[in-house]
């Protein structure tokens, strides 16, 4: 996968080994005070809740997680039951799960293959289409013309590899004004066919969805926090960071990088020595591998700002899984230095990065649960005590700067307050 424009590579590449040559980070050149109240205000929480995810496109998926006529998925996670399906035309299409008899859930798995949805209670049938195929006993039942009383449709787009669903029936979605000045540069990503689902992981946990968002918006902690698991792979404390609209790209640097030194600048590959990570305003991270990439969603609890759910879904290559099937391994035990051998790749890792396709993943989800978010639980109960009035963002932490910048103008909010140091 090394689809992102060759300069823009090079050039980040190289504003990253100039940072890690002259022990520089990215430098906002600003720091900001944050009031704990958004991480734990009730009226906040109903508002964000309002505004960013009841009559907000939510990315629900990748194409991947419908790999077929007839796949689909359901999910639950912003409120509104949403059953999406590619239809038999293969088209992706997303509907309120909800039966047009008495609205009991017609599909009940998280993902699944189907061509048609039966309704666990009286059996009405619906077409991965939505269209209402037949219902049991209609002599008892009464007349109903099926063509009215198919499932209800909601605004639903594939881009880019993107699968986009609008909550609410008359919706306004635009996947290019969603992705904003991003959206070139995730086209040209061009992931949508090659990759093919792994797995996914549920983390319910005690702490606001933004803090679980900031979690991902510096490098400051890499080699404190996680001295032990990923600091041993990225270099912390260098970033290369850019804003696009509401979204922006975080690229941070692994070890591999180094080898980049000993290669022609035609020869760099940014997936061999960074990961770069696209956040999509207002939850959405999306982290690339060379071999794979991870869809992290984070949605506000129900019950309250004090509890978050975050889903993180793992996807690989198709051409990383035929390399290992070529190789008559188990995709999950790949190892990187199979990828070089078979010519996937153009470059040798480092001893450090040569984790398996299944480890890292692991490595990836309990980082998060064990290491990130327990720092979040921690921030939480502190923000929730009420003592602790602000924290701060340093000029090393401009995703957090930009990330509540923008939260807070959706939200109608004032701006941060600049922090003088005191
Ligand atoms: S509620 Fe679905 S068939 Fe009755
Ligand atoms: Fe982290």
């Amino acid at each position: 996968m090394d689809r992102m424009d060759h300069d823009k590579q090079v050039a980040i590449l190289r504003e990253l080994l100039r940072q890690l040559d002259s022990k520089e980070n990215v430098d906002a050149g600003v720091m900001y005070k944050n009031p704990t109240s958004v991480y734990c205000n009730p009226e906040i929480a109903s508002q964000e809740w309002e505004v960013l995810f009841k009559n907000h496109p939510q990315l629900i998926g990748l194409s991947a997680d419908l790999p077929e006529i007839g796949s689909f998925i359901t999910t639950d996670d912003f409120g509104v039951p949403v059953l999406a399906t590619r239809d038999g035309d293969g088209r992706f299409r997303a509907f309120l799960n909800a039966c047009r008899h008495r609205g009991a859930r017609v599909a009940a798995e998280p993902r699944g293959s189907s061509r048609r949805f039966i309704c666990p209670f009286h059996n009405w049938t619906y077409g991965g289409d939505g269209k209402l195929l037949g219902i049991p006993q209609p002599e008892h039942f009464g007349a109903v013309d099926l063509a009215c009383r198919g499932l209800l449709e909601l605004p639903a787009e594939e881009k880019y590899g993107l699968l986009f669903v609008h909550p609410q029936l008359d919706g306004q979605l635009d996947v290019d004004e969603v992705l904003g000045e991003l959206a070139p540069e995730i086209a040209q990503w061009q992931f949508g066919e090659d990759m093919v689902y792994q797995g996914e992981s549920l983390m319910e946990k005690r702490l606001n969805w933004k803090l679980a968002n900031d979690t991902f918006g510096e490098t400051y902690h890499f080699a404190k926090l996680h001295k032990n698991t990923l600091g041993q792979v990225f270099y912390g404390d260098v970033l290369h960071y850019e804003p696009f609209d509401r979204n922006h790209r975080f690229v941070i640097a692994t070890r591999g990088i180094d080898r980049m030194r000993e290669l022609p600048e035609e020869k760099w590959n940014m997936l061999r020595g960074t990961s770069p990570l696209y956040f999509i305003f207002p939850n959405i991270q999306l982290a690339f591998g060379e071999t794979s990439i991870s869809l992290i969603k984070i949605y506000p609890h129900p019950n309250g700002p004090g509890r978050s759910i975050t889903r993180v879904g793992h996807y690989a290559t198709r051409q990383a899984l035929d390399v290992a099937h070529a190789l008559g391994e188990d995709h999950e035990r790949l190892n990187p230095d199979d990828l070089y051998n078979s010519g996937y790749s153009e470059t040798p890792y480092d001893a450090p990065q040569a984790f398996s396709l299944a480890a890292q993943f692991e490595i990836f989800d309990s980082t998060i649960e064990q290491e990130d978010y327990l720092m979040g639980e921690y921030q939480q109960r502190a923000a929730e005590n009420g003592t602790l009035d602000h924290v701060v963002f340093g000029r090393n932490e401009p995703a957090l700067h930009h990330y509540h910048r923008n939260f807070r103008e959706a939200l109608g909010m004032p701006p941060l307050e600049i922090y003088k140091g005191d």
